[in-house]
C-alpha cells in the first residue's frame, strides 16, 4: 500500500477524533495531524491512536498538536493537502444548528485564517455547524477559490435516509439508494424520486405516508441523536461521511457525492453554498452535477437556497 501526504483535522472532539482515526485506518496518508485548543488533548488522542497501529495494521502516523488562539502550533499543519475543520460547539437538546452560529463563527474564522497561513494549497472540508453558513465563512476567511472549500452534510443526511429506508424495508443498506440535497437544516431536501430499493423506485416499495415519515425523520436525524445523547451531537456517521470525502480528494477519485458546494448557475441557482451532488477530485469540487429533479423537489431546493443565502450573507460580519 502506498501512502502519501499529510491531512489535518482541526478540533479533536468527538467528530474530529473519530474522523482522524478513520483517516489513519485507511492507511493512504503518510501523516494525519490532529489539533485542538485544549492543552494536551490532541497529543493524548494521537498517542492512543498510534498505539492501535499494530493491532489495526496501518502505518499512517497520527501527530497531535495543541494550538493557541494566537495561531501558535499551526506550523504542524503546514504542507497539508486537505484540512478538515471540526472545531466548534455541538448542539444540546432543544437547540437548532443555527443557535450555534455566533459562537462557531468566531471559532471557524480563527481556524480558517490559520489554515490559510499554514496550508495555503489545501482543500478544506468543513463540518462545524451550522454547516452551510460555516462553509461559506471558511471560504471567505481563507480566501481560497470556492471549489477548494466544501462542507460535509449531504453524505450524512443521505446515509441517514438510506439507513431508515433499509430498516423499514428489511433490505441490506447496499441495495438501497437515496439522495438528500438542500441545506443541513430545516430546508433539507430528501429526494424520493432518486431513491430506490433493489433497483425499484421508492414509491413502488413504500406508501406515500411511509416515505413522508422517513423524509421527516431524516430531516430531524441529527436532533434525534442529540435528544438521546443529551451531552453532544452525532459523530460516527458524520465522521464516516467526512472521511470518505477526504479520501475522494486524496485519491482524486472523481466520485459524485452529495456535498455542500458553491453553486453558480446550476439548477437556476447562483452565488450560494448549498447541498448538491458534485464530482470530487484533488482540487476539491470538479463540478456540480445537475441531477434531474421533479418540479416539487426543484422548488424545495430553490427555497433552501434562498434560506441559506440570507444567513450566509450575515456570516461575513460575524
Ligand atoms: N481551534 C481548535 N479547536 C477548537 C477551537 C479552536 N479555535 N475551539 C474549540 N475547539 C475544539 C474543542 O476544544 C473541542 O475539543 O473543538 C472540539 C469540539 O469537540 P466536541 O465538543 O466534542 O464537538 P463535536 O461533536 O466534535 O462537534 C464538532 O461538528 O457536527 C458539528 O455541531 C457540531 O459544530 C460541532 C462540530
Amino acid at each position: 500500500m502506498s501512502r502519501a501526504g499529510k491531512i489535518a483535522v482541526i478540533g479533536a472532539g468527538f467528530y474530529g477524533s473519530t474522523t482522524a482515526m478513520r483517516l489513519a485506518e485507511y492507511d493512504i496518508f503518510e501523516t494525519v495531524v490532529l489539533t485542538d485548543v485544549l492543552e494536551g488533548k490532541a497529543e493524548g488522542l494521537a498517542l492512543d491512536m498510534n498505539q492501535s497501529r499494530p493491532v489495526q495494521k496501518f502505518e499512517t502516523q497520527i501527530v497531535g498538536q495543541t494550538t493557541g488562539l494566537d495561531g501558535s502550533g499551526y506550523e504542524a499543519i503546514s504542507g497539508s493537502k486537505i484540512v478538515v475543520i471540526t472545531a466548534g460547539l455541538p448542539r444540546k437538546p432543544g437547540m437548532s444548528r443555527m443557535d450555534l452560529i455566533e459562537t462557531n463563527a468566531k471559532i471557524v474564522r480563527q481556524v480558517s485564517e490559520n489554515v490559510a497561513k499554514h496550508a495555503k494549497d489545501a482543500v478544506v472540508i468543513v463540518v462545524s455547524n451550522p454547516l452551510d453558513e460555516m462553509t461559506a465563512l471558511a471560504q471567505i476567511a481563507t480566501g481560497f477559490p470556492k471549489n477548494r472549500v466544501m462542507g460535509q452534510a449531504g453524505m450524512l443526511d443521505t446515509a441517514r435516509f438510506t439507513n431508515f429506508v433499509a430498516e423499514k424495508t428489511g433490505s441490506p443498506v447496499g441495495e438501497v439508494k437515496t439522495l438528500t440535497l438542500g441545506s443541513h437544516g430545516e430546508t433539507m431536501v430528501p429526494v424520493p424520486s432518486k431513491s430506490s430499493v433493489k433497483g425499484k423506485a421508492l414509491s413502488d416499495v413504500l406508501s406515500k405516508e411511509d416515505i413522508d415519515a422517513l423524509v421527516e425523520r431524516t430531516r430531524n436525524g441529527g436532533a434525534e441523536v442529540v435528544a438521546l445523547l443529551k451531552t453532544g451531537s452525532a459523530y460516527y456517521a458524520p465522521s464516516a461521511a467526512a472521511a470518505q470525502m477526504a479520501k475522494a480528494v486524496a485519491l482524486n477519485s472523481g466520485e459524485v457525492m452529495p456535498v455542500c458546494a458553491w453553486v453558480d448557475g446550476e439548477f437556476g441557482i447562483s452565488g450560494v453554498y448549498l447541498g448538491v451532488e458534485a464530482e470530487i477530485g484533488s482540487q476539491g469540487i470538479n463540478k456540480v452535477v445537475e441531477t434531474t429533479l421533479t418540479p416539487d423537489e426543484l422548488a424545495a431546493l430553490k427555497t433552501a437556497a434562498e434560506a441559506v443565502r440570507a444567513k450566509q450573507a450575515d456570516v461575513k460580519d460575524l
